[in-house]
This record gives C-alpha cells, structure tokens and sequence, in this order.
C-alpha cells in the first residue's frame, strides 16, 4: 500500500514523532468511540451525562453511567494500535503518545511516555478536598462520598466543562511544540483544547498525519491521509520498517 511507504518514509525521516490518540484507537479492544457510526454519543447526550453540570444536577444518571464505563472497560487489553505504538518508542522511532482516552491502555501495553489528557477511569478524588482513590471507589454507594472531607468522589476524568490536568496538558504541548511529525490515530479532530495537539504540530512547520476511518475537519491540512482500520495501518507501518531493516 502506497501510503504505508510513505508513513515508513515519515517516520524514519523525522526527528521527533508523537502520537495523538482518540476512542478509534481503542474500538479493536471493544470500547465504543463516541462519535463513530456506534457512538456512545449516539446512544447519551454528552453534556446531560459527562458534563461539570451532569455531576452537580444529574448526579445519580452521572454515576450510573460512569459505573457502566468501568463495568465495560472491566477486562479489556490493549490492541494491535497500542502495542505498534509501544514498540515503535521501543525502536526509537517515537517519543510520546498523547492520548484523549481514559482507559489506560497505551500505558498497559508498554508505552512510558503517555500524556493522559482527559484523564484516566482507573483513578477516582474527592471533588472537594482531592484525596485521591481508587475506582473502586465509584461502586461501593450510588454517590460516593470522601472518608475524609465528605464531599463527592468523581471519576478521574476530565468532564465537558472542566479543564484538563495541567500536569499532562502542558506535557502534552511541550511535546507537540518538539514534534515534527504527528500522527492523529482515531479521533474525529471535534474536541478541544486537545485537537490543538496536533494543529500545533502542523503549524509550526512539523507534518501531521491522520489516520482514521472517516473524514476530519483536519484532512485537508494534512500531509497524509489513511482512511483505514488504525489496527491494520500500525501493523502493516510495523512490518513495513522491520522489512526494511
Ligand atoms: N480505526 C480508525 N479509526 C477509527 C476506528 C478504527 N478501528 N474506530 C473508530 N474510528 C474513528 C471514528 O470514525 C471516529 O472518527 O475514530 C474516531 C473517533 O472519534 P470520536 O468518537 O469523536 O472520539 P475522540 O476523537 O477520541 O473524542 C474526543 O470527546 O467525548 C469526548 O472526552 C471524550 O476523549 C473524548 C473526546
């Protein structure tokens, strides 16, 4: 396949490629994307359900559906994306993932350098005092309340109206601010701030590549286009580089 060579080419040419990474990068483990043809968002009104506003007005609904992602995300492993991924920041080949997802499956597979922009559903704190704790948290009473403070304890993932973790969003910015190759795995491009990860790239001189099964608002900026299965494409990018040695 043509743009599988020219990927390779990318990539070996760069000095400092990164990816970004949306719900497509996950669908091959079995966790729904939002807006894809199956969407949760399809099937849920993001903002009545995973919204600052969900938790503080809708809060039962909030946690029922938040019980339901981590029941779902239960014994999911990672795929042939994240593991490609791992591999190639084995070889030296890229330097950080930049990831929207909140099922901690790039670190799972082996990936050290992973930005975790929206969060992570493993992780749970009180939304009042901060005490961190696990997510087994969420299942032990319908709204769980802090052993210290008694406030809620929220799932640790960033919520439509909130900002994102400035640990991990200033991370994430330096490395795309480093980049010069991009590649944007799985995600429609829709969501912001964390879409400016790799238009920062592209704008400051690096090349952006988009790999995703259907059109992005971002296609015609890119320097390479693949409309396939990211699982398919990481594979065949894998063996392409080992072919060449
Ligand atoms: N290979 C390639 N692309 C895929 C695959 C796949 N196997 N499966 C799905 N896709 C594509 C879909 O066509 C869709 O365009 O992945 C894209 C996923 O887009 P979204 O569902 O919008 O997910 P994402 O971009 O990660 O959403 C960003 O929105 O709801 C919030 O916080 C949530 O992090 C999420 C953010």
């Amino acid at each position: 396949m043509e743009s599988i060579k020219k990927l390779a080419d990318m990539i070996l040419e760069s000095q400092y490629a990164i990816a970004f990474t949306g719900a497509g990068a996950s669908t091959e483990s079995g966790i729904p994307d939002f807006r894809g043809p199956n969407g949760l968002w399809k099937q849920y009104r993001a903002e009545e359900i995973a919204s600052r506003w969900a938790l503080e007005n809708n809060t039962h609904d909030f946690f029922e559906f938040y019980r339901m992602r981590l029941a779902a995300m239960e014994n999911i492993k990672p795929n042939r994306v994240h593991y490609g991924l791992a591999e190639l920041e084995n070889m030296g080949l890229l330097k950080a993932v930049i990831t929207q997802n909140i099922d901690g499956l790039h670190k799972k597979a082996g990936s050290k350098r992973v930005y975790e922009i929206h969060g992570n559903i493993r992780e749970a704190y009180c939304d009042r005092c901060g005490k961190k704790y696990p997510a087994e948290k969420l299942l032990e009473e319908d709204i769980p309340t802090c052993d210290v403070c008694g406030g809620i304890v929220r799932p640790n993932v960033v919520l439509f109206g909130e900002g994102l973790p400035q640990d991990q969003w200033i991370g994430a910015v330096r490395e795309a601010e480093a980049a010069d190759l991009v590649l944007s795995i799985g995600s429609s491009l829709t969501v912001y701030p964390a879409a400016m990860i790799p238009i920062t790239v592209k704008e400051a001189g690096g090349k952006l590549v988009i790999i995703n099964l259907e059109p992005t608002g971002y296609d015609s900026m890119a320097d390479l286009v693949i409309h396939e299965k990211a699982g398919d494409v990481i594979e065949a990018l894998l063996e392409e580089i080992k072919n060449r040695g």
